[in-house]
Protein backbone atom coordinates (compact mmCIF):
# COMPACT_ATOMS: atom_id res chain seq x y z
CA UNK A 1 0.00 0.00 0.00
CA UNK A 2 1.35 3.36 -1.33
CA UNK A 3 0.53 6.51 0.72
CA UNK A 4 0.63 10.03 -1.19
CA UNK A 5 0.48 12.54 1.35
CA UNK A 6 -0.81 15.51 0.21
CA UNK A 7 -1.28 19.03 2.40
CA UNK A 8 -5.01 19.46 1.94
CA UNK A 9 -8.12 18.81 -0.03
CA UNK A 10 -7.42 20.93 -2.81
CA UNK A 11 -3.46 18.87 -3.49
CA UNK A 12 -5.86 15.73 -3.26
CA UNK A 13 -7.98 16.52 -5.40
CA UNK A 14 -5.25 17.48 -8.38
CA UNK A 15 -3.32 14.08 -7.23
CA UNK A 16 -6.46 12.24 -7.34
CA UNK A 17 -7.47 13.53 -11.23
CA UNK A 18 -3.81 13.14 -11.77
CA UNK A 19 -4.04 8.87 -11.02
CA UNK A 20 -6.81 8.74 -13.17
CA UNK A 21 -6.06 11.23 -16.30
CA UNK A 22 -2.77 9.26 -16.78
CA UNK A 23 -4.09 6.09 -16.82
CA UNK A 24 -7.48 7.39 -19.09
CA UNK A 25 -4.57 8.65 -21.43
CA UNK A 26 -2.73 5.21 -20.98
CA UNK A 27 -5.62 3.11 -21.75
CA UNK A 28 -8.39 5.00 -23.29
CA UNK A 29 -10.94 1.71 -23.26
CA UNK A 30 -9.93 1.72 -19.68
CA UNK A 31 -12.73 0.27 -17.19
CA UNK A 32 -12.81 3.19 -14.60
CA UNK A 33 -15.00 1.85 -11.20
CA UNK A 34 -15.92 5.12 -9.36
CA UNK A 35 -17.24 6.63 -5.92
CA UNK A 36 -19.76 9.17 -5.22
CA UNK A 37 -19.70 11.22 -1.69
CA UNK A 38 -17.65 14.24 -0.71
CA UNK A 39 -14.42 13.36 -1.31
CA UNK A 40 -14.21 13.03 -4.89
CA UNK A 41 -16.01 15.84 -5.90
CA UNK A 42 -13.03 18.26 -6.52
CA UNK A 43 -11.20 15.08 -8.25
CA UNK A 44 -14.77 14.97 -10.90
CA UNK A 45 -14.38 19.04 -10.98
CA UNK A 46 -10.36 18.59 -12.22
CA UNK A 47 -11.39 15.64 -14.92
CA UNK A 48 -14.26 18.30 -16.23
CA UNK A 49 -12.38 21.00 -16.29
CA UNK A 50 -9.37 18.72 -18.18
CA UNK A 51 -12.06 17.53 -20.27
CA UNK A 52 -12.67 21.09 -21.23
CA UNK A 53 -9.55 22.54 -21.72
CA UNK A 54 -7.33 19.43 -22.55
CA UNK A 55 -9.92 17.53 -24.54
CA UNK A 56 -9.10 14.25 -22.58
CA UNK A 57 -11.75 11.62 -24.09
CA UNK A 58 -14.13 9.16 -22.52
CA UNK A 59 -15.67 8.20 -25.61
CA UNK A 60 -14.45 4.32 -25.03
CA UNK A 61 -14.11 4.26 -21.07
CA UNK A 62 -16.58 2.09 -19.45
CA UNK A 63 -17.18 3.07 -15.75
CA UNK A 64 -18.90 0.94 -12.20
CA UNK A 65 -19.89 2.86 -9.73
CA UNK A 66 -19.52 1.22 -6.22
CA UNK A 67 -23.35 1.63 -4.85
CA UNK A 68 -26.25 3.05 -5.01
CA UNK A 69 -29.29 3.80 -2.50
CA UNK A 70 -32.38 1.28 -2.40
CA UNK A 71 -35.66 2.91 -3.12
CA UNK A 72 -34.56 6.38 -4.25
CA UNK A 73 -35.68 7.12 -7.44
CA UNK A 74 -32.65 7.70 -10.02
CA UNK A 75 -34.20 11.26 -10.86
CA UNK A 76 -33.99 12.07 -6.93
CA UNK A 77 -31.10 14.73 -6.33
CA UNK A 78 -29.51 12.15 -3.89
CA UNK A 79 -29.55 9.36 -5.80
CA UNK A 80 -25.56 8.70 -6.42
CA UNK A 81 -27.43 8.19 -10.33
CA UNK A 82 -28.23 12.04 -9.96
CA UNK A 83 -24.75 12.57 -8.48
CA UNK A 84 -23.03 11.25 -10.60
CA UNK A 85 -24.39 13.13 -13.43
CA UNK A 86 -23.90 16.23 -12.20
CA UNK A 87 -20.49 15.91 -11.23
CA UNK A 88 -19.03 13.99 -14.17
CA UNK A 89 -21.18 12.11 -16.82
CA UNK A 90 -23.03 15.16 -18.51
CA UNK A 91 -20.16 17.04 -18.94
CA UNK A 92 -17.68 14.66 -20.62
CA UNK A 93 -18.04 12.66 -24.08
CA UNK A 94 -18.61 9.35 -22.36
CA UNK A 95 -21.50 7.35 -23.70
CA UNK A 96 -24.56 6.63 -21.53
CA UNK A 97 -24.47 2.82 -22.10
CA UNK A 98 -21.30 2.90 -20.74
CA UNK A 99 -22.16 4.14 -17.41
CA UNK A 100 -23.31 2.07 -14.92
CA UNK A 101 -24.59 2.34 -11.39
CA UNK A 102 -26.76 -0.41 -9.43
CA UNK A 103 -30.50 0.17 -10.18
CA UNK A 104 -31.81 1.30 -6.61
CA UNK A 105 -35.32 1.34 -8.06
CA UNK A 106 -35.44 -2.56 -9.22
CA UNK A 107 -38.23 -4.38 -8.26
CA UNK A 108 -35.68 -7.40 -7.05
CA UNK A 109 -32.80 -5.84 -5.21
CA UNK A 110 -31.25 -9.50 -5.06
CA UNK A 111 -31.41 -9.75 -8.89
CA UNK A 112 -30.46 -6.72 -9.33
CA UNK A 113 -27.30 -7.60 -7.19
CA UNK A 114 -26.39 -10.30 -9.33
CA UNK A 115 -26.97 -8.62 -12.68
CA UNK A 116 -24.82 -5.66 -11.28
CA UNK A 117 -22.27 -8.71 -10.35
CA UNK A 118 -22.55 -10.50 -13.59
CA UNK A 119 -22.10 -7.03 -15.81
CA UNK A 120 -19.05 -5.93 -14.05
CA UNK A 121 -17.35 -9.65 -14.45
CA UNK A 122 -18.17 -9.36 -18.38
CA UNK A 123 -17.19 -6.11 -18.92
CA UNK A 124 -13.65 -7.57 -17.46
CA UNK A 125 -11.81 -6.20 -15.07
CA UNK A 126 -11.63 -2.69 -13.40
CA UNK A 127 -8.60 -1.40 -13.96
CA UNK A 128 -8.80 0.93 -11.59
CA UNK A 129 -11.21 1.27 -8.53
CA UNK A 130 -11.33 4.93 -7.03
CA UNK A 131 -12.54 4.60 -3.18
CA UNK A 132 -13.43 6.49 -0.12
CA UNK A 133 -13.45 5.46 3.48
CA UNK A 134 -16.28 5.81 6.36
CA UNK A 135 -15.35 6.72 9.46
CA UNK A 136 -16.22 3.33 10.34
CA UNK A 137 -13.89 2.18 8.03
CA UNK A 138 -16.69 1.35 5.05
CA UNK A 139 -15.24 1.12 1.47
CA UNK A 140 -18.59 1.48 -0.81
CA UNK A 141 -21.68 0.61 1.63
CA UNK A 142 -19.88 -2.27 2.73
CA UNK A 143 -19.80 -1.38 6.91
CA UNK A 144 -18.16 -2.68 9.56
CA UNK A 145 -19.03 -6.91 9.93
CA UNK A 146 -18.77 -7.52 5.99
CA UNK A 147 -17.68 -10.66 5.12
CA UNK A 148 -14.96 -9.82 2.76
CA UNK A 149 -15.77 -12.76 0.69
CA UNK A 150 -18.77 -10.43 -0.28
CA UNK A 151 -19.78 -9.56 -3.91
CA UNK A 152 -22.66 -7.24 -4.76
CA UNK A 153 -25.15 -7.56 -2.26
CA UNK A 154 -28.11 -5.07 -0.70
CA UNK A 155 -26.87 -4.06 2.83
CA UNK A 156 -28.69 -2.16 5.91
CA UNK A 157 -26.63 1.12 6.84
CA UNK A 158 -25.06 2.18 9.54
CA UNK A 159 -26.77 4.83 12.00
CA UNK A 160 -23.22 6.28 11.73
CA UNK A 161 -23.81 5.78 7.96
CA UNK A 162 -26.61 7.46 7.33
CA UNK A 163 -26.17 10.71 9.92
CA UNK A 164 -22.70 11.03 8.34
CA UNK A 165 -25.02 11.41 5.03
CA UNK A 166 -27.58 13.57 6.37
CA UNK A 167 -25.68 16.41 5.39
CA UNK A 168 -27.62 15.98 1.98
CA UNK A 169 -30.72 15.23 2.98
CA UNK A 170 -33.39 17.92 4.50
CA UNK A 171 -33.35 15.58 7.79
CA UNK A 172 -32.34 12.06 8.94
CA UNK A 173 -35.72 10.41 8.18
CA UNK A 174 -35.27 10.94 4.81
CA UNK A 175 -31.88 9.32 4.71
CA UNK A 176 -32.16 5.28 2.86
CA UNK A 177 -31.66 2.89 5.41
CA UNK A 178 -30.41 0.60 2.84
CA UNK A 179 -28.23 0.26 -0.43
CA UNK A 180 -26.93 -1.85 -3.12
CA UNK A 181 -23.12 -2.19 -3.01
CA UNK A 182 -20.14 -4.10 -4.84
CA UNK A 183 -19.17 -6.35 -2.12
CA UNK A 184 -15.50 -6.49 -0.87
CA UNK A 185 -14.61 -9.38 -3.02
CA UNK A 186 -15.77 -7.28 -6.06
CA UNK A 187 -13.85 -4.41 -4.98
CA UNK A 188 -10.77 -6.48 -4.57
CA UNK A 189 -10.81 -7.90 -7.79
CA UNK A 190 -9.75 -4.63 -9.14
CA UNK A 191 -6.49 -4.25 -10.70
CA UNK A 192 -5.72 -1.54 -8.86
CA UNK A 193 -7.49 0.71 -6.29
CA UNK A 194 -6.56 4.39 -5.48
CA UNK A 195 -8.33 5.24 -1.65
CA UNK A 196 -8.90 8.95 -0.70
CA UNK A 197 -9.35 10.54 2.48
CA UNK A 198 -9.54 13.89 3.74
CA UNK A 199 -10.13 15.76 6.66
CA UNK A 200 -10.16 15.08 10.61
CA UNK A 201 -13.32 12.85 10.34
CA UNK A 202 -11.30 10.59 8.65
CA UNK A 203 -8.16 10.27 11.06
CA UNK A 204 -8.98 7.28 13.02
CA UNK A 205 -10.07 5.62 10.01
CA UNK A 206 -6.55 6.03 8.41
CA UNK A 207 -5.27 5.50 11.59
CA UNK A 208 -6.62 1.74 11.95
CA UNK A 209 -6.10 1.27 8.44
CA UNK A 210 -2.36 2.15 8.62
CA UNK A 211 -1.54 0.00 11.51
CA UNK A 212 -1.83 -2.60 9.07
CA UNK A 213 -4.16 -5.02 10.67
CA UNK A 214 -7.20 -7.17 8.44
CA UNK A 215 -10.02 -7.50 10.34
CA UNK A 216 -13.93 -7.70 9.05
CA UNK A 217 -14.73 -5.51 11.81
CA UNK A 218 -12.95 -2.68 9.60
CA UNK A 219 -14.05 -3.07 6.02
CA UNK A 220 -11.33 -1.06 4.18
CA UNK A 221 -8.83 -3.42 6.18
CA UNK A 222 -9.24 -6.21 3.47
CA UNK A 223 -7.21 -4.06 1.50
CA UNK A 224 -4.16 -4.24 3.16
CA UNK A 225 -3.80 -8.07 0.95
CA UNK A 226 -4.60 -6.24 -2.54
CA UNK A 227 -1.06 -5.88 -4.19
CA UNK A 228 -2.05 -2.43 -6.15
CA UNK A 229 -3.27 -0.25 -3.57
CA UNK A 230 -2.30 3.90 -3.51
CA UNK A 231 -3.63 6.15 -0.57
CA UNK A 232 -3.97 10.09 -1.62
CA UNK A 233 -4.55 11.24 2.09
CA UNK A 234 -4.10 14.96 3.41
CA UNK A 235 -2.57 15.84 6.31
CA UNK A 236 -5.78 16.22 8.48
CA UNK A 237 -6.88 12.65 7.70
CA UNK A 238 -3.09 11.65 8.45
CA UNK A 239 -2.76 13.26 11.59
CA UNK A 240 -2.58 10.04 13.89
CA UNK A 241 -0.61 7.78 11.94
CA UNK A 242 3.06 8.27 13.16
CA UNK A 243 5.58 8.29 10.37
CA UNK A 244 6.84 4.97 10.55
CA UNK A 245 3.17 3.45 10.10
CA UNK A 246 2.86 5.71 7.00
CA UNK A 247 5.78 4.22 5.29
CA UNK A 248 6.43 1.31 6.46
P1 LIG B 1 -17.35 11.11 2.01
O1 LIG B 1 -17.79 9.60 2.12
O2 LIG B 1 -16.47 11.20 0.82
O3 LIG B 1 -18.63 11.88 1.85
O4 LIG B 1 -16.62 11.43 3.28
C1 LIG B 1 -16.85 8.60 1.93
C2 LIG B 1 -17.49 7.27 2.20
O5 LIG B 1 -18.41 7.21 3.03
O6 LIG B 1 -17.05 6.28 1.60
Amino acid sequence: MDVIRVKDYKELSEQAAKFVLERVKKNPKMILGLATGGTPEGMYEQLVTDHRTAGTSYKQVTTFNLDEYAGLPRKDRNSYYSYMREQLFDHIDIPNDQVHLPNGEAEDWQEECLQYEQAIAEAGQVDVQVLGIGGNGHIGFNEPGTSFDSTTHIVTLDESTRKANARYFSNLDEVPTHALTMGIQTIMRAKEIVLLASGESKADAMARLLQGEADESFPASALLSHPNVTVIADEEALKKVTIKEAFA
